[in-house]
């Protein structure tokens, strides 16, 4: 079955082709980031636009490049929400309208399915039941994966999603946006223990995740070292080494590595399962890769990362999802509308 795949929930445009639902024949990803860097976030407004812009370009293009035409196409799936509802209808409104046209079958797929689901783009040979860590800039799920379709959440941010934190922090230290890359970059070379943040465990809420307190923790370091200046609300980064910077960077990325990584390691245990895959955004992340492997080595447990292109936001991740919902048979109707906050 050859599936057309479309997202564009927050600030990526994508479209991809998939054979069969495993096989990536395109993922065309259009990213808006060079747009949205002066403001130090997504604006909404601007997203759509964007998307608008880039939609058809975009789509035709993951045909072309599949090697097919649109007539080849036998199904459509959809990112149908969670994200910004302007973007999310973008996308739904193409995807409707190309498989209107051919009569064929057409699914809105939740963008977190699509995230649990990317790892088997590329390692099919995982083994059911998984733990999945969805971290990205708008979540931090932790999810029990029974077989495809059966997923049970065991845990999520009370507060900040671990990209947001990544985010915020980095903002806070002039580093721009988005601030997981740049973080991630600096901790390469600082010493994790440099700065002793507090890690938040929410020991009531064993599979739980709070980001906001470490958030607050690097501000009052800031501050109580001379560091802050309340007029910019910025770190005054000129009066901080590189070797300082990167040490802020390091201690603070392990503190946020090192909860994740814990309850993931947790979560398996629990579960009784073998495997866990991470996916989102913060996935790309090295220092939570390589605690993670270090951690699943000593408990016998393995861990499944998609490549980097397949963490982030793309349509592959939407098309293998959908795949799996229209050969059960699943189809939706062309009413079906985005849906800003939904819950997996
Ligand atoms: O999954 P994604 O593309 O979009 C959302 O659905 O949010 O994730 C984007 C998030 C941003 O918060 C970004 O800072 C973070 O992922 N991110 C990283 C890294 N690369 C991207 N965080 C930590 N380390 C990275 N290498
Ligand atoms: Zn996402």
């Amino acid at each position: 079955m050859l599936l057309l795949s479309i997202e564009s929930s927050c600030d990526e445009t994508s479209t991809a082709v998939l054979e069969d639902g495993y096989k990536i024949k395109s993922n065309i990803v259009a990213s808006q980031v060079e747009i949205h860097k002066r403001f130090g976030g997504v604006v909404p407004e601007l997203a759509s636009r964007q998307h608008l812009e880039s939609i058809i370009p975009i789509t035709e293009g993951a045909i072309k490049e599949a090697g097919i035409n649109l007539e080849n196409i036998e199904a459509v799936a959809v990112t149908k929400g969670p994200g910004l509802m302007g973007s999310l209808l973008v996308g739904l409104s193409v995807a409707k309208a190309i498989a209107f046209v051919r009569g064929i079958p057409f699914i809105g797929v939740n963008h977190l399915e699509g995230h649990l689901l990317s790892i088997l783009l590329e390692k099919p040979e995982i083994k059911f039941p998984y733990i999945s860590l969805v971290v990205s800039g708008g979540h931090t799920n932790l999810y029990f994966v029974k077989e495809i379709g059966n997923y049970k959440l065991l845990g999520k941010s009370v507060d900040d999603a671990a990209g947001e934190a990544f985010d915020k922090v980095a903002k806070m230290l002039g580093l721009g946006y988005p601030g997981g890359p740049v973080i991630d970059e600096l901790s390469m070379e600082g010493d994790p223990e440099a700065i002793p943040f507090p890690r938040a465990y929410m020991q009531e809420k064993p599979f739980h995740f709070s980001f906001s307190g470490l958030k607050t923790a690097v501000l009052s370091y800031l501050k109580k070292n001379g560091l802050y200046d309340e007029e910019t609300k910025r770190a005054k980064i000129k009066k901080i080494s590189k070797k300082h910077l990167s040490d802020l960077a390091a201690s603070f990325e392990k503190a946020v590595v090192d909860v994740l990584v814990d309850k993931a390691i947790e979560a398996a245990d629990k579960r009784e399962c073998s495997s866990i895959a991470i996916a989102g955004g913060v996935a790309c992340n090295r220092g939570l890769r390589l605690e993670l492997k270090k951690r699943a080595d000593e408990k016998g447990l393995t861990v499944y990362y998609p490549s980097n292109k397949l963490c982030l936001d793309n349509a592959a991740m939407v098309g293998i999802a959908g795949y799996f919902r229209i050969l059960k048979g699943e189809r939706d109707k062309f009413d079906l509308d985005a849906t800003a906050r939904l819950e997996l």
